[in-house]
């Protein structure tokens, strides 16, 4: 009755924002991104009959509140589907900030969703657990799988799941992290999506993504870096443009923001490899080459804004290990 998952977070090249159906969490459109190695998630889960509520430890600190409600209101829904009634004890430790626009969430429900699979002792596909970790957060489902991976919007709950477009070791792309703020995001993503289709230009942006998904695949099937950046910048700033305009507004950005986009392609303009893509929050993400990744990181160091810089590659999908956290 006891399993530990872990799971990498994931970078999404083009986004997820807005649901057609904000309780089963089914997207308005089809998303693709890169699990990353080396921002994640393990989570301990032990059910335990005796227990008369969930318990919940997150990075060393009892849950209460929101927090610990949206677990059990996730593990709610997965002893609807999967048919039993114990609660569990929780633990979870990231090794990266939490809700600072790395998608702790998308590693955290995938982890989840894996080691309640894993203790109740059921065997169930990678894409049945990506469509049980969706409810807890969209981006979650793509998480399960490696490498570069596609979560398509399906006809429903049974099939808006995410497959695997191309293994971890296809292409050692590099997502360089500038983290520019450590600190809690004030709107979360889950309320974010609702404001989407209250902005002018949701309806341009969706029209656009299905223009440019086919486009991505090839891109990542041809190894192609130049085409990839181009669509995930664009995708970042169409995403961006939707938040701004929504009402009410979100704008995620900072000064700090602002000044690595501008770096970022003035760097490129000379010749540098480098493109950016930004989830809700103020962190830049820098889409490299691994061998760029050096010179990319003494250029963020010399920007006092920049607290922290995380180097990714892709990574496995979401998997059991031995070792418990408790
Ligand atoms: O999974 P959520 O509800 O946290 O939404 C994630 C939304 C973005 O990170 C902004 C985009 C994405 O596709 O990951």
């Amino acid at each position: 009755m006891k399993a530990t998952a872990i799971a990498g977070s994931n970078i999404a090249l083009i986004k997820y924002w807005g649901n057609r159906d904000e309780a089963l969490r089914l997207p308005m459109n089809n998303s693709i991104s890169i699990t990353l190695d080396n921002a994640y998630t393990t989570t301990t889960v032990e059910f335990d009959a005796r227990l008369k509520a969930e318990e919940v430890v997150i990075n060393g600190q009892p849950m209460s509140g929101a927090e610990k409600n949206r677990v059990t209101r996730f593990l709610d829904a997965l002893r609807v589907r999967l048919g039993f009634a114990d609660y569990a004890r929780v633990q979870s430790e990231n090794n990266f900030p939490m809700a600072s626009g790395i998608a702790s969430s998308a590693s955290a429900f995938a982890a989840l969703a894996k080691a309640t699979v894993g203790a109740r002792g059921l065997d169930l596909t990678p894409a049945q657990i990506s469509g049980l970790a969706r409810l807890g957060s969209g981006s979650a489902a793509r998480s399960v799988l490696g490498g570069f991976v596609e979560w398509q919007t399906g006809s429903g709950d049974a099939d808006s799941v995410a497959v695997e477009l191309a293994p971890p070791a296809h292409w050692h792309i590099c997502d360089v992290i500038a983290i520019v703020a450590t600190g809690e995001k004030k709107v979360k993503s889950t309320e974010g999506h609702t404001t989407a289709h209250s902005s002018p230009l949701y309806p341009a942006r969706l029209a656009h993504v299905a223009t440019t998904l086919e486009p991505l695949r090839r891109s990542i099937a041809n190894r192609d870096f130049a085409t990839l950046g181009d669509i995930a910048e664009l995708d970042a700033l169409s995403m961006h443009a939707v938040m701004m305009t929504a009402t009410p507004s979100l704008l995620y950005w900072t000064p700090a923001t602002t000044r690595l986009l501008h770096s970022i392609r003035e760097w490129r303009a000379e010749g540098l490899p480098a493109y950016f893509t930004l989830d809700a929050g103020p962190n830049v993400h820098i889409l490299t080459l691994p061998a760029e990744v050096e010179t990319l990181r003494a250029r963020l160091k010399a920007i006092p804004e920049v607290e922290r810089v995380l180097v990714c590659n892709p990574g496995e999908g979401t998997r059991l290990v031995e070792t418990h956290l408790f």
